[in-house]
């Protein structure tokens, strides 16, 4: 941070009028019962020595620095509630709000491999000031934050203070070289930043960092099989969601104009209940919201035979998330000129999944099969300047006025997971056993474009599915959420009618 932030952050402090004498200090620290039992051994520690291994062998004899970050100002002394960075989420095993400023270490061994260590700001006695009156770490403030020994309970991770921070990256630097991850903690990176300049060991700082960012990134492509419990729950909790939006959409209806925002609330009370949150900021675009690919605002009508489409995905306490849509008929049935739409996105959707399951299938061929199905059915309604097949062609693409975006990216602790990876790792790479991403075809036919036929003008649909690969074919893990155009009929029926 600048001085200039840490300043107006501080400025809050001018309206403290907290007593700081010594008598009310010792008053303060005293006559408090036991502390609660600390926290058991967490599921993912068995999985974080593999995965520090991993990235150990790709930096022999290098200290690597990985923070989590630090809560976002989002005005003067009010933040954000915080979220770790992903990279150290994973490396961790942290996840809900824990641990703001932290910072993971690995430390080159003399005979190879590596040390790691959790740095972070543990909980002070009771007898000190900063109990009752530190609003950053003061467990009147914010709770009771762990001990030292918590988390080492808890990741199976050694910890130290984060005051021994500095010091332990100083170390034998120029002999050890120092890469930390970008864009994670503004003030690490800034102490990493001058450490490598009084060693001297500056030039082609960024391109390194750049290259811990890349591998951290790459690392989750394959999920463990932790991880894939963990998406699996909450794509359960996300179709909870969708049941609640079902159930309150009758609601919405009469609730104009701003009906989106009685769905985007249904699901965001249950992302809480049951996760950390959302995984992302839900679209909520009825009618011919859904043609705005990003609508987040939701503030619009909910119309009786009108079609919503809903993309949301509930966020874990162990910050995976799903990432799911669905095109729901708002009274319950499509329309014919709906359900003709619908089924074309279905199929290209179907296509696709087929392809994921194919042994020596692509990333980028997902999108290449649902392409061609929106592309046949654009030229069976006459929309394309000529057949499906020049549209395919890279010369015509005329078929993506359609269906802007892309069909498939990979889902775990980001909604975009694994974004710093290179093309060959990701567009470019086969599919692998452990990969989950989704699929989520579209088309967007927006209630102003003279070249779509009239009936189906202001129809917008989008089917979002996430798919793990397996070592002989594909899972969709979200298969029990309905997505026939008759299922989805009965399911909201079922629903109402409960
Ligand atoms: N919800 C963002 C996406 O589908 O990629
Ligand atoms: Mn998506
Ligand atoms: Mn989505």
């Amino acid at each position: 941070m600048t001085k200039a932030s840490d300043e107006l952050k501080s400025r809050g402090d001018n309206r403290s009028q907290q007593p700081h004498n010594d008598a009310f200090r010792a008053f303060m620290g005293s006559d408090w019962g036991p502390r609660p039992a600390g926290p058991q051994r967490s599921a993912v520690a068995d999985f974080l020595p593999a995965r520090h291994e991993a990235l150990s062998k790709l930096f022999p004899g290098e200290r690597l620095v990985i923070p989590a970050g630090e809560p976002r100002v989002r005005n003067n002394d009010n933040d954000y509630r915080f979220r770790a960075h992903s990279a150290f989420s994973h490396m961790s095993g942290l996840g809900e709000e824990k641990e703001p400023g932290a910072v993971l270490v690995f430390n080159p061994k003399p005979e190879g491999g590596h040390d790691v260590t959790l740095y972070f700001f543990p909980r002070s006695s009771r007898s000190s000031e900063e109990f009752y009156a530190d609003a950053k770490h003061g467990e009147f403030w914010v709770g009771a934050r762990p001990s030292l020994e918590d988390v080492h309970t808890l990741t199976g991770i050694k910890t130290d203070h984060i005051d021994n921070l500095r010091d332990a990256l100083s170390k034998d630097l120029g002999q050890v070289q120092l890469r930390v991850l970008p864009q994670s903690d503004a003030e690490i990176e800034a102490l990493v930043s001058e450490l490598r300049q009084a060693a001297g060991i500056d030039d082609g700082a960024e391109a390194r960092d750049l290259k811990l960012a890349e591998k951290l990134a790459e690392l989750r492509l394959r999920k463990d099989s932790w991880e894939v419990q963990e998406m699996r729950k909450a794509i359960r909790a996300t179709y909870d969601g969708f049941e609640q939006i079902i159930a309150e959409l009758p609601r919405a209806t009469q609730a104009p104009p701003r009906g989106e925002r009685v769905v985007e609330g249904a699901f965001a009370a249950n992302a809480r209940e049951q996760g950390n949150g959302l995984g992302y900021e839900t679209i909520a675009a009825s009618g011919n919201h859904a043609n705005t690919l990003h609508w987040m605002t939701n503030d619009g009508p909910v119309k009786d035979g009108d079609l919503i489409l809903v993309d949301a995905g509930v966020e874990l306490d162990s910050l995976y998330t799903a990432d799911i849509t669905r095109t729901l008929p708002v009274n319950g049935k499509f329309t014919d000129a709906q359900r003709e739409v619908y089924q074309v996105v279905l199929d290209a959707a179907n296509r696709a999944l087929e392809v994921a399951g194919q042994a020596g299938a692509r990333f980028r061929d997902l999108h290449s099969a649902a392409m061609e199905v929106l592309a046949k059915a654009l030229e069976n309604w006459g929309m394309l300047p000529g057949t499906a097949e020049e549209s395919l062609a890279p010369t015509g693409q005329f078929h993506r006025r359609w269906m802007p975006h892309g069909t498939s990216h990979h889902l775990g602790l980001d909604v975009h997971d694994c974004a710093a990876a290179r093309r060959e790792m990701y567009v470019d790479a086969f599919l692998e056993p452990g990969m989950i991403f989704t699929i989520e075809p579209g088309l967007y036919f927006r209630a102003d474009d003279l070249k779509v036929p009239e009936r189906f003008r202001g129809i917008g649909v989008r089917i979002e599915d996430d798919i793990l690969r397996t070592q002989n074919g594909a899972e969709r893990l979200s298969e029990f959420i309905p997505r026939e155009v008759d299922d989805i009929e009965s399911w909201m029926a079922g629903i109402w009618n409960k």
